[in-house]
């Protein structure tokens, strides 16, 4: 059974504060080469931002908090990046997942693990255990994740696990094996640094999320724009398919 409303086949709430943010990170590269400096200190900065958000979504009350830190085809990057990238993440956990616990973070991460190596492994795993039980914020980290890797997954294990459904499921049969069957779907999706477009982020939860792109790099992503963000979500009338009218009678 799905723990949450599907926007699909119910009528989710819209909360004042989003209860779920999806942010796809993106901007690094170009904040550093602005600066002539390489790339990958571009990706050092972020993870101060990240920081500073997870911050900002505890204080704010957000409860699910979905951070895209390396997609299924981020691995086309030269070689040297990818392994960079992988060395911060490594550090990053090592480093934040004591505070994260102290501040009753939960921390999940998504994405196919099967290419990572042993010690990240191992490192995520305990982080994952640490943090189980907390319940202030949970923090969704995709690392090696890609959209319709989910579905395609999804669809997979469910076979497997209940055979019987190869003769025909329900979209909730499925949202059982998604991924994120955690959490609710997104209230707003975030991408920073001026591309207007999903790169196989959450194709099935984001199905009515509100979407806010903007032009900020992601280092650059600071509280102001982050409540920018938010007031831009707040003037939404989310309508799930209904009409405005039916909405105001509604509320
Ligand atoms: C996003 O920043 C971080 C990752 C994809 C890991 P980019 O590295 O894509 O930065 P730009 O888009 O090149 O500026
Ligand atoms: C999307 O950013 C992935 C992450 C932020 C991890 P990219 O910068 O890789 O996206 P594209 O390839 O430009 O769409
Ligand atoms: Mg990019």
């Amino acid at each position: 059974m799905a723990l949450f409303a599907s926007s699909t086949q119910d009528i989710p709430e819209s909360p004042e504060v989003p209860r779920h943010i999806a942010i796809i990170m993106d901007g690094n590269g170009r904040w550093a080469k602005k600066r002539f400096l390489p790339r990958v200190m571009g990706h050092k900065r972020g993870v101060e931002t990240v920081r500073d958000v997870v911050k900002q979504c505890v204080n704010l009350g957000v409860e699910y908090l979905t951070l895209f830190a390396f997609s299924s085809e981020n691995w086309r990057r030269p070689p040297d990046e990818v392994k960079f990238l992988m060395g911060l993440f490594m550090e990053a956990l090592k480093r934040e997942v004591v505070k994260l616990h102290q501040n009753h973070i939960r921390l999940v991460l998504i994405g196919d693990r099967s290419r990572f190596d042993p010690q990240l492994l191992k490192e995520i795993h305990e982080a994952e255990k640490l943090t189980q039980h907390n319940t202030r914020l949970t923090l969704t980290i995709a690392a090696n994740y890609g959209g319709r890797w989910d579905i395609h997954q999804a669809v997979q294990r469910m076979i497997h696990a209940r055979p019987e459904l190869v003769n025909g499921f329900s979209e909730s049969d499925l949202a059982d094996y998604l991924s994120m069957h955690y959490a609710p779907e997104p209230d707003l999706f975030i991408r920073t640094g001026g591309e207007k477009r999903i790169s196989n982020f959450l194709l099935w939860q984001l199905a009515y999320t509100e979407l806010y792109f903007t032009d900020t790099l992601w280092p650059d992503f600071d509280e102001h724009a982050f409540s920018h963000s938010l007031q831009s979500y707040r003037q939404r009338e989310r309508r799930f398919g209904r009409t405005s009218e039916q909405v105001a009678s509604n509320a």
